[in-house]
């Protein structure tokens, strides 16, 4: 049995230390487009901030097409092709953006129904959607496999039964992958692993539940199993986590091949090892983004030389990356609204710096104790550094965006902040906590903005009570 192994994270570096340097964007974690003017105002897509948050007010998530076109672009290169990457919609998804993937010739993943109505409606090409999630509804099957999805990942036991079922009705017979455990326990945060034995997804390669799930499938009537899936964690660093789950996956694939007899139709159905997505982004100045032409052309590498020596056919290597096209295509525009300077237990004074959004846009913080970098986006700053926390607008002293920086004292209200590398699970796993309304989604490039998503009112959400003006049709009683 293959141990769990655990690879190290990248250790940080230093963190802002001069002014000139906090007057220097880090544009390695800054979309494309961004420019500082020698005004020392920020730009976006060459629009300056102060005409963004004029026109669309903050907090503002501000995406910059041109970034996440050419992330599209250089990710099917390195990958050989477009049908090959399937962007992983969780990360950001609108109508706008599935359609520019769409142009992009990249395929596409979902998660939820949810998700896959989205891109439905935007017309994605139903041929070119992978359907994933660990407990999926007979409903969502249902919607997937009448779309005519390309490939569903089997997560359970019970979704083998279940989609079998709704093939079946439906006079289908639905490309299935099965979603393997192989045991590779990357260092990122506990939350976004998802490989190692002890979490929800995909069946475990070291107990042989997966080599009975697989076979299960090829038996089952409504389905043809057309690969092996995995995805070993997000924000990753270590490649070789990677590869050494493609390993891992091929072993398992050539004992398939045996049960199935090399020359059956089970056998030669077999075409597609999807290693899921989790490509690590510079979310501030001291990270390097992880080189996805280097990661691709190695595990291409890989999996043809491991297929090689176990003497079977390569198979086609899908992948599914969401932070990594979308993370670095977004900044979010927050304005001050208080300063206040705090004497800390250990007699230091810390500034907080009140900005009108926070853990509402962006739980990430919070939730992972993830680390961002801020700028003041309107002028050029002059103070002196002195510690700081860039705090949100919510109930809860947890509310924080930037737990510890060096920032210039000159910050004051009014001022706005720009947050980088927010493209990524931050409109997503927004919430209207305390109900500051959710922002809008504005796109940048060549000069002009336009809305992409617009800012959610409360009128958008007292239309979900149940008032007599939102009667009759919605509600029953
Ligand atoms: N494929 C599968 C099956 C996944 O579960 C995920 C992410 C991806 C692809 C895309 O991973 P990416 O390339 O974006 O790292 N909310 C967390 C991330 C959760 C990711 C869950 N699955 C965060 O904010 O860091």
């Amino acid at each position: 049995m293959d141990p769990e192994v655990h690879l190290p994270q990248v250790p940080l570096r230093q963190r802002t230390t001069t002014l000139e340097e906090f007057n220097t964007l880090p544009t390695h974690v800054f979309p494309g487009s961004a420019r500082v003017r020698t005004s020392g105002e920020l730009e976006l897509g060459g629009v300056p901030v102060t005409e963004l948050v004029e026109t669309y007010g903050t907090p503002v998530f501000v995406m910059d097409e041109a970034d996440f076109r050419s992330r599209c672009r250089r990710l099917a290169a390195a990958f050989e092709g477009g049908q090959y990457v399937h962007y992983a919609s969780k990360a950001f998804l609108s109508v706008t953006v599935a359609r520019w993937v769409a142009e992009e010739g990249l395929a596409l993943d979902v998660a939820s129904q949810g998700e896959l109505e989205i891109a439905l409606a935007a017309g994605f090409p139903a041929e070119r959607i992978t359907v994933h999630g660990n407990n999926k509804s007979v409903a969502f099957l249902t919607v997937a496999v009448q779309a005519g999805v390309e490939l569903i990942v089997i997560d359970s036991v019970e979704e083998i039964g279940r989609l079998s079922e709704v093939a079946t009705a439906a006079g289908v017979t639905q490309d299935v992958l099965v979603r393997v455990k192989p045991g590779v326990h990357v260092d990122t945060h506990e939350f976004i692993a998802t490989s190692h034995e002890d979490q929800k997804f995909g069946f475990s390669l070291a107990s042989g539940s997966a080599e009975r799930a697989c076979l299960a499938v090829a038996d089952a009537a409504g389905m043809r199993l057309r690969g092996l899936h995995c995805h070993v964690g997000s924000q990753v660093f270590e490649a070789d986590g990677f590869g050494l789950a493609a390993d891992r996956l091929l072993g398992l694939w050539a004992r398939l091949l045996d049960e199935l007899g090399e020359e059956s139709a089970d056998a030669s159905a077999l075409d597609t090892l999807d290693l899921g997505g989790g490509y690590g982004i510079a979310y501030t100045p001291d990270q390097e983004e992880l080189d996805v032409e280097t990661v691709a052309s190695d595990l291409l590498r890989r999996v043809r030389q491991a297929a090689a020596e176990r003497g079977i056919d390569s198979p086609n290597l899908n992948v599914e990356p969401g932070r990594a096209i979308a993370g670095p295509s977004t900044v979010t525009l927050y304005t001050v609204g208080t300063v206040k300077d705090v004497h800390t237990s250990d007699d230091t004074v810390r500034r907080y710096l009140s900005v009108d959004g926070g853990m509402s846009d962006n739980i990430r913080p919070a939730l992972y104790q993830a680390e961002y970098d801020c700028r003041l986006a309107n002028r050029h700053a002059t103070g002196t550094l002195v510690p700081t926390r860039v705090v949100g607008s919510h109930c809860e002293s947890g509310d924080i965006l930037i737990n510890d920086a060096l920032m210039p004292d000159d910050i004051v209200a009014g001022d706005i902040l720009a947050v980088p590398a927010t493209g990524a699970y931050c409109y997503m796993m927004s919430s209207r906590y305390n109900m500051l309304t959710r922002p809008p989604v504005v796109v940048v490039g060549d000069g002009a903005s336009r809305v992409m998503i617009r800012r959610e009112t409360v009128a958008d959400v007292l239309a979900l009570e149940n008032m007599p003006e939102n009667m009759p049709e919605n509600m029953p009683g």
